[in-house]
């Protein structure tokens, strides 16, 4: 038998997303799939895979462009897979609160992709990530990490249970 084989990969700016894939990854390896977790601009052929995880940052309500360009240009083959879509971004407890849906960029990538779900999970923001308006956050008050680790496996393992066990 032989373990399906799935991609993880992630648009990132400041290394948040990174840490998400990597948990999804990590999980899905517990499961029993071989999973190989890289950056979204790496991505230039799933062909190899038998289903593809794809997330991506939140900023100022649009996914990361990295994580868009991924979708894109293996558009093609993206749709013939089992796709997942997820978003890191709520630096607060939103998304543990309630279904935080697809900003517009994802949703049509959902549809073009014929993904099967979407998910938003908690960011991070702490006084190492770059930028004014992230430095401003902070100072007030409004960093953290809102990624959750539990909330991440459960959606990986999740998926684990749709792949069903390896072909
Ligand atoms: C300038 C800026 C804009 C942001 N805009 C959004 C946003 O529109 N929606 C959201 O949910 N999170 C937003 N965030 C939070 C980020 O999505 C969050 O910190 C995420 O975990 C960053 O991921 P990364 O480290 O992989 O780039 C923003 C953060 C910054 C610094």
């Amino acid at each position: 038998m032989t373990a399906k084989r799935v991609l993880v990969a992630y648009g990132t700016k400041h290394g948040a997303t990174a840490g998400i894939a990597t948990e999804i990854g990590k999980t899905l390896r517990e499961d029993g799939l071989e999973a190989v977790v890289v950056r979204a601009g790496e991505v230039d052929d799933v062909r190899g895979y038998d289903a593809v995880v794809l997330g991506g940052a939140l900023y100022a309500g649009r996914w990361s462009g990295e994580a868009e360009s991924c979708a894109d240009r293996n558009e093609i083959n993206l749709k013939h897979r089992a796709v997942y879509l997820f978003s890191s971004g709520p630096v607060d407890s939103s998304a543990e609160q309630q279904a935080i849906p697809p900003v517009p960029g994802v949703a049509r990538a959902m549809q073009r992709l014929g993904a099967r779900e979407h998910i938003t999970f908690g960011g991070s923001i702490g006084a190492g990530t770059p930028g004014f308006i992230a430095r401003a956050m902070v100072r007030a008050g409004k960093g953290g990490d809102f990624r959750n680790p539990e909330r991440i496996r459960t959606w990986a393992h999740h998926i684990s249970a749709e792949l069903g066990p390896a072909c």
